[in-house]
């Protein structure tokens, strides 16, 4: 493995969110490979807008030119992902769905995935509730859909109890310190 892209679905560059995926970063950096962090909210993008251009041309482009299309390049020439968002009304944010929809070229009408390669992924979600099985349908729901892509999943991180500013601030919470460090670590594995 050489690069990983690490794909943040929170809106706050410093809230739980990113700083549990620097963790997975720092350790995937001190194994020698290279990330590079994505805050999807910094980016412009459409959702999809059903055109259905990839799967009548069968390629696995997006006819929506906008910035989803420097996701994609990224996609394309990692080895693994990381994404990470919070869980906001039971699922992931909004800036993470709208990814995921715009994933739509890589997975064919039989669902046979299109994405080149033997890439990784594996997911950090956060939330405010203290039982993590709360959202798990959600949860298990996403993480389904990113792997009709044809990336395997490997691991996730559901760290609970978080509320920026109002509970705990993680940075004092070592032992997800330490589990959002071991999905980066384990990731290439
Ligand atoms: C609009 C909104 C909806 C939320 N919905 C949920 C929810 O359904 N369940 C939950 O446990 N936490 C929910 N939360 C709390 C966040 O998931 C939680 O605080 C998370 O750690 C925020 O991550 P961040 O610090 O990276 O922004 C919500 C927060 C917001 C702003």
């Amino acid at each position: 493995m050489k690069k990983v892209t690490i794909l943040i679905g929170s809106p706050r560059k410093n809230g739980s969110t990113s700083i549990l995926a620097a963790e997975a970063a720092r350790a995937l950096n001190e194994l020698g490979i290279a990330t590079e962090t994505v805050f999807l909210n910094d980016l412009k993008i459409k959702g999809c807008q059903a055109c259905y251009w990839c799967k009548k041309s069968d390629v696995a482009e997006c006819a929506v030119k906008d910035e989803m299309q420097k996701i994609h390049r990224l996609v394309q020439e990692s080895d693994g992902l990381i994404v990470a968002s919070p869980i906001y009304f039971s699922g992931v944010t909004a800036q993470t769905k709208a990814w995921l929809d715009r994933m739509f070229p890589y997975v064919s009408m039989n669902l046979v995935p299109k994405l080149p390669g033997s890439k990784k992924v594996s997911f950090i979600f956060t939330q405010n509730q203290p039982d993590e099985r709360l959202f798990r349908g959600g949860i298990e729901a996403f993480m389904y859909a990113v792997g009709l892509s044809g990336m395997s999943v490997k691991d996730h991180l559901i760290a609970c109890d978080l509320d920026a500013g109002i509970k705990p601030p993680v940075t004092g919470r070592q032992e997800l310190l330490d589990k959002a460090y071991r999905i980066g670590r384990d990731l290439p594995g």
